[in-house]
């Protein structure tokens, strides 16, 4: 019998997983579902959510699923998920700060609000979530956060300035919410990934000779899966990790280390 049962599951837990309807985040929901937390799902477009929350209910009929539309660049609208939250009286342990974007140009082609709306989602609306998240944080025994970086927070890669200076700022959100929070019993972790095969990652890999060059720098020499994040996501909410807490984990296939 393993005795360490408890370690690698989730019961008990409730996951707000942002940007929960595509890609890695509706990876991450997935994969929570399965170990047991019970999730609340945020995203834009509703009635697409709405479909993913049905979806998950039928596949994972022992936890509950709910969802809330929501845009996370909003301030009211990041208040309005957590007026929700406060409703349903289902106070989270877990958070997955994913949802993310990005207009790739050049530096000097940016307009400052175009630039200032990177940072307003990636970077800004992840820090909100998690200062409205702490008070329901800090009541659970096991509480962590997980952040959705980027290997662009750490290196140069052809997403724009912005993207990756907002990562680079979400890591050290990250590194620095651990050491603040740490006394609180909250665990904070990013996960930070190379090129992972969603809808947004799609037209740019479609390029065959893009894709060669992606792949010449990727030690596993393939584009990662959604599932393969989601996994170093779950491994960072469950109890498992419990001695982790301000690391930034590449799910990279080896490109960050990668050198000549
Ligand atoms: N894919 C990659 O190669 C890759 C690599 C490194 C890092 N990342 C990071 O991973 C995260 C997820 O990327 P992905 O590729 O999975 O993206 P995706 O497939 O485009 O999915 C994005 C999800 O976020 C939601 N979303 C987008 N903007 C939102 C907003 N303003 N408010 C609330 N929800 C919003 C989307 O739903 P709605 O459109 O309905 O809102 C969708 O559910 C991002 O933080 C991204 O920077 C991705």
């Amino acid at each position: 019998m393993n005795t360490r049962i408890d370690a690698w599951q989730l019961q008990g837990h409730t996951a707000l997983v942002t940007g929960a309807s595509k890609g890695i985040g509706y990876a991450a929901a997935r994969e929570l579902a399965g170990l047991g937390a019970d999730l609340l799902l945020v995203a834009r477009d509703e009635d697409y959510l709405e479909q993913v929350r049905l979806e998950l209910a039928d596949d994972f009929p022992g936890i509950a699923v709910r969802a809330f539309g929501a845009d996370l660049s909003e301030a009211e609208e990041r208040l309005a998920v957590f007026d929700w939250i406060a409703d349903l009286g289902a106070p989270l342990s877990l958070l997955v700060n994913n949802a993310g974007g990005n207009v790739p140009k050049a530096a000097l082609d940016y307009a400052p609000e175009e630039y200032r709306a990177i940072f307003e989602l990636n970077l800004f609306a992840a820090f909100e979530m998690c200062r409205l998240a702490h008070p329901q944080l800090v009541q659970h025994a096991n509480a962590a956060i997980v952040n959705v970086g980027s290997v662009s927070g750490a290196t140069h890669v052809r997403t724009g300035a912005p993207y990756g200076m907002s990562k680079a700022a979400l890591h050290q959100l990250t590194r620095n919410l651990a050491v603040e929070w740490a006394v609180d019993g909250i665990r904070v972790n990013a996960v930070a990934p190379w090129y992972i095969r969603t809808q947004r990652s799609e037209p740019a890999l479609a390029d065959p000779d893009y894709l060669d060059e992606v792949l010449d720098r990727t030690p596993l020499r393939r584009i990662g899966e959604p599932e393969e994040v989601a996994a170093a996501i779950a491994f960072l909410c469950l109890p498992a990790s419990s001695y982790i807490t301000g690391q930034v984990l590449a799910v990279d296939g080896g490109f960050l280390p990668y050198g000549f």
